[in-house]
């Protein structure tokens, strides 16, 4: 097939630099985006006298056309064109004819893809928006059901103060939805149209790219042509955003293995979401936790693919960002795969509360509240935290724990402690009284989940 470009060459490309050059294989996927794209560039075109009103509808109607046929799978996507945008307008001028060859009045192809991506992102990242939604709302519903179920609370991953385990997994509500705003953010900075750059100089026709812009639903146009079409900051951002969304989902991804593990057995995978062994008969593995583990890897991997596409790239436009593409395509597949395995695990995750009970009740987790038992009767923290430490010494030598010493134990180090220490530092105890914002106690874990809820009622799309 004879390039567009074929007036100004004597010579064809050669097959393997065509395939090397070509984008369709991928770019296809923002089929939809440039076709929106074409129709409002034409509609200007068209109300600007730039080409005739009927020229305009010819071929606003031909477009739609395309974008249904694609759509519907009627019309194959040609792979001897070099890029999508090339696709559409020739499918276009075989359409109408003369008139589809108008399309590209007072445009470059480095604005159309500089918009595509654009419009493209901001569909996909909605869907991923949408999708982190639904993992909140798995995880309040959870968190609500074990808003009492109480488990030790780990630093170092070792045990350190009972906390219900629905405190712990509001945790991971509070990550998601500052990804949430962390992807808004960067949509709202995103959304201004580069259409009407054009190749990087802007044009001599009288264009109304406001007009346009709102049509797609911008909020403005970006004011630089060079910058218009050269600007990839927004795919940094949001790979970014995904990365640490990607983020949060691996430490998630950790906690659940190491959950769902005999060592620890607080949680037990449906079968739906777990997988077995070739060789172990009985083995039952967290595959979706781990793949989602692993797969953070790819993501920051995009992220930096797209970092070091643009590191030193002069103005304006360079083939070289054609590689942005499959570094976000990579980017939102995976994050969207994964968010859609992630909420259903949870949501058909056994918690097994009897063994997280069990491991709260070793490990000394009530340590603390056995010292501040003492400052509340006048002791300083640190001689409070001195005594209570010697004490965890002496269960640890006499097997015991600090609920089963005797009072006559406890009175040889302090006489300040008395019988009503027992109660203060029951496991129930240590988390009641941990009201403090943010804490584990019942109603700072209510107020956690109240804020999510209205977080997920307000700004639903
Ligand atoms: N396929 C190209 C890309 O993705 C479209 C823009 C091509 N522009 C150009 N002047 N070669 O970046």
């Amino acid at each position: 097939m004879d390039k567009m470009w074929a007036g100004r060459f004597q010579e064809s490309l050669n097959k393997t630099a065509d395939d090397f050059n070509s984008s369709i294989r991928f770019d296809k996927r923002m089929y939809a985006q440039d076709i929106r794209g074409s129709m409002a560039h034409a509609a200007m075109l068209g109300a600007q006298g730039i080409i005739s009103q009927e020229d305009a509808s010819v071929i606003i109607d031909a477009l739609d056309g395309i974008l249904s046929d694609l759509t519907s799978g009627k019309l194959p996507f040609d792979e001897a064109s070099e890029d999508i945008h090339m696709f559409v307008e020739a499918e276009l001028t075989k359409r109408i004819g003369d008139v589809g060859k108008k399309l590209h009045t007072a445009r470059s192809r480095n604005d159309q893809v500089a918009l595509d991506i654009r419009l493209y992102l901001r569909d996909e990242t909605n869907e991923i928006i949408a999708l982190i939604k639904e993992l909140m709302a798995a995880i309040v519903r959870r968190a609500k059901e074990y808003a009492a179920a109480i488990m030790p609370g780990y630093t170092h991953l070792q045990r350190a103060q009972p906390i219900t385990f629905g405190h712990h997994l509001m945790a991971y509500a509070m990550m998601l939805q500052r990804d949430v705003t962390r992807m808004e953010d960067a949509l709202r900075r995103m959304n201004y149209s580069p259409l009407g750059s054009c190749a990087l100089a802007g044009t001599t026709y009288d264009t109304d790219r406001m007009a346009v812009a709102k049509a797609l639903g911008f909020d403005g146009i970006t004011l630089n042509s060079l910058d218009g079409v050269s600007d990839r900051d927004f795919c940094v951002e949001l790979l970014s955003a995904y990365a640490v969304l990607m983020m949060h989902l691996s430490r998630f991804s950790e906690e659940i293995i190491l959950w769902a593990s005999w060592e620890f057995k607080f949680v037990e995978l449906s079968d739906a979401f777990s997988t077995g062994s070739s060789i172990m008969p009985q083995k039952k593995n967290p595959d979706m936790a781990e793949l989602a583990r692993g797969k953070t890897g790819r993501v920051y991997g995009d992220l930096m693919a797209m970092l070091t596409v643009l590191k030193g790239l002069p103005l304006a436009y360079n083939k070289d960002m054609q590689e942005d593409k499959e570094a976000i395509f990579d980017a939102i597949d995976t994050v969207k795969q994964c968010l859609a395995v992630f909420a259903p695990m949870i949501d058909t995750m056994t918690v097994l509360t009897a063994n997280m009970r069990r491991a709260a009740s070793n490990g000394f987790i009530n340590a603390t509240d056995c010292a501040d038992y003492l400052v509340k009767k006048g002791l300083p923290f640190r001689s409070a935290y001195k005594i209570t430490g010697t004490i965890v010494a002496e269960c640890i030598a006499r097997h015991t724990t600090l609920e089963d010493l005797p009072l006559e134990a406890y009175k040889a180090h302090s006489d300040l402690f008395d019988s009503d220490l027992y109660p203060e530092i029951s496991l129930e105890a240590c988390v009641e009284k941990r009201i403090s914002e943010g804490g584990t106690g019942a109603q700072s874990v209510q107020k956690q989940i109240e804020f999510i809820e209205s977080f997920l009622a307000g700004s639903d799309r």
